[in-house]
């Protein structure tokens, strides 16, 4: 045995040794996380319970240093997260071809056990944001046999050809060996509890990649399986299939420009399909040591681009039939969100087939109040601002308090995820009334600042609004949230609406600890719930009807 080796080899017991140590108190578990669908629903299921993720993405770089990871830990924690996002690179994982170094991995999870968080690795393999950057030194410099994606003038560029065996053999060695790892780690822990394949694959500058053997595929048959699913789903078929699918007349056999036209949305259509068989292998293979829920993120893509001019096929609603059918390994697909129109592109990630969890969104100030509506509404199986450690005074961040209510109702939502007693809004000065319907009662949520109250309601933007609505018995609810006033009528009478009782307080272990009595001029004489814009909290409001 070199010495290199030896000293990995010794290195490994002690992790693990350390890792399994009941110095690190760690109960065992049996299942595996998994998910479980729910109604109209799917929850992720941690430690055989539903686990609704409040979560943080770390930036880029921090995973890649244990001393730097101090501060996240302790900036994660002042915000109530229960999970962090970060990244395990492929570069630092895989040094030399076939040599392992586990060590971040290991120190990460022991890290978050001490913590009491979990974690979601992403695995920054073949791609990152498009790019190859991730890869290993022994990769990059030996293009030849690890073959590089070119643009429509035949220049190489720093991404992987997904249509290169070697590329992919590389990925699924590199991918198997950290899930090998994590099942040996982890496996009775459950402190990774989900993985990220890749992050936000795309192609660029050109729509697909212009490599030979790419343009050797483009000129095969369309798969069969592709043509089965289009046939057999015409009527549901995203918007961009459906279009250069129509521009042929339907056809269903020949090559990819035969079946789709000629034309940059084949191109993206065509290049979807490669990246997505590539990312189902590497998926599948690390299911097979250890099948813990995966999935892939997209870079959102801004109307009037056009393909190649953004990350051309990423896992994105307008092709996500190709994802679907040519990746059935990967759990879901999931939006990250830098652009403004929130609930737009959350409708096109909320499918029957397709649970909506959130990796990544701008850490802005607006992530507090949009949390309550991603649980209320899509019932998201979770929720991640992107660079969480950013915060100057992350124990001041208004994302704590909002994830502090939201833990305590977490028992409580899980029950009635999947089912139409649990709604939620999201109001601005843009949008500031919504309409939601819970059994015979009517609520009409309209942002604080209609009232008039505030003095900033005068100002040009208004601070969002959010809330989580819980019907709990027919008229009795409970409700968390922020920046919003809520008014009652009936949905199914002429009866008139009135408030019994507003409580504020706290749910802990399906128990409410009531606070003040909310009424006077807190609920306007009776007349509304308001969660003033600033305040973070949850209220249990009971109804009544009169005539
Ligand atoms: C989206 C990517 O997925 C992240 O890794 C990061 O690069 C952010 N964009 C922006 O910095």
């Amino acid at each position: 045995m070199t010495s290199l080796k030896l000293h990995t080899a010794i290195y490994s017991l002690i992790m693990l040794s350390l890792i399994e140590s009941p110095l690190i108190a760690q109960k065992k578990f049996n299942s595996s996380p998994t998910l479980h669908k729910e109604g109209t629903a799917t929850q992720l299921i941690v430690e055989d319970k539903p686990f609704l993720v409040l979560g943080g993405e770390t930036g880029n770089s921090s995973g890649s240093d244990i001393r730097y990871m101090k501060s996240v830990w302790k900036a994660v924690k002042a915000l109530n997260l229960n999970t962090v996002l970060v990244p395990i690179y492929w570069e630092l994982l895989e040094p030399e071809k076939g040599r392992f170094d586990f060590s971040l991995v290991d120190s990460l999870i022991k890290d978050a056990r001490q913590h009491n968080l979990k974690l979601a690795f992403l695995w920054f393999g073949s791609w990152k944001n498009s790019m190859s950057c991730y890869v290993p030194a022994w990769i990059k410099k030996d293009y030849k046999t690890y073959p590089r994606a070119y643009d429509k003038n035949g220049i190489a560029q720093e991404i992987l050809s997904p249509f290169s065996p070697n590329n992919l053999q590389a990925d699924i060695a590199a991918f198997s060996a950290l899930m090998k790892h994590i099942k040996e780690t982890d496996e009775n822990y459950h402190t990774v509890i989900m993985i990220q394949v890749e992050n936000e694959i795309g192609m660029l500058p050109d729509a697909r990649d212009y490599h030979p053997q790419a343009t050797r595929e483009l000129n095969g048959e369309v798969p069969k399986e592709l043509i089965q699913h289009i046939q057999k789903n015409k009527k549901t078929l995203a918007s961009a299939l459906l279009k250069a699918w129509e521009s042929t007349g339907f056809k269903t056999s020949g090559n990819w420009e035969a079946v789709f036209g000629k034309s940059l949305a084949t191109d993206e259509i065509f290049i979807a399909w490669y990246f997505a068989k590539y990312t189902n292998r590497v998926t599948e293979e690390g299911k097979k040591i250890y099948p813990i829920p995966m999935f892939v993120n997209a870079a959102l893509n801004r109307p009037n681009v056009k393909p190649g001019d953004y990350p051309s096929g990423g896992p994105l609603p307008h092709i996500i039939d190709i994802w679907k059918v040519a990746a059935p390994a990967i759990d879901f697909l999931s939006p990250d969100f830098y652009n403004p129109d929130f609930k737009h592109w959350n409708d096109l990630y909320k499918r029957n087939d397709n649970p909506l969890f959130i990796p990544e969104i701008r850490f802005d100030s607006s992530v507090y109040a949009k949390v309550f509506y991603a649980v209320g509404h899509y019932h998201a199986m979770g929720f991640s601002p992107f660079s969480i450690e950013s915060a100057a005074t992350p124990e001041h961040q208004p994302l704590g308090q909002s994830y502090n209510v939201l833990t305590q109702l977490s028992s409580l939502i899980a029950a009635h995820q999947g089912k139409s007693t649990m709604n939620g809004s999201l109001v601005d000065k843009t949008i500031p009334a919504d309409t939601l319907t819970f059994g015979e009662y009517t609520f009409t949520i309209k942002h604080d600042y209609t009232l008039g109250w505030s003095p900033d309601a005068k100002k040009d933007a208004w601070p969002h609004g959010g809330v989580t609505i819980i019907q709990v018995a027919a008229d009795e609810f409970m409700i968390a949230g922020t920046g919003v006033v809520i008014t009652f009528s009936s949905a199914t009478d002429k009866s008139r609406v009135g408030i019994l009782t507003i409580e504020e307080g706290t749910y802990n272990d399906s128990k409410w600890t009531p606070g003040r009595v909310l009424n006077g001029d807190q609920s306007h004489q009776g007349r509304h719930l308001r969660f003033p814009a600033g305040h973070i909290g949850i209220q249990r409001l009971v109804l009544y009807k009169y005539k």
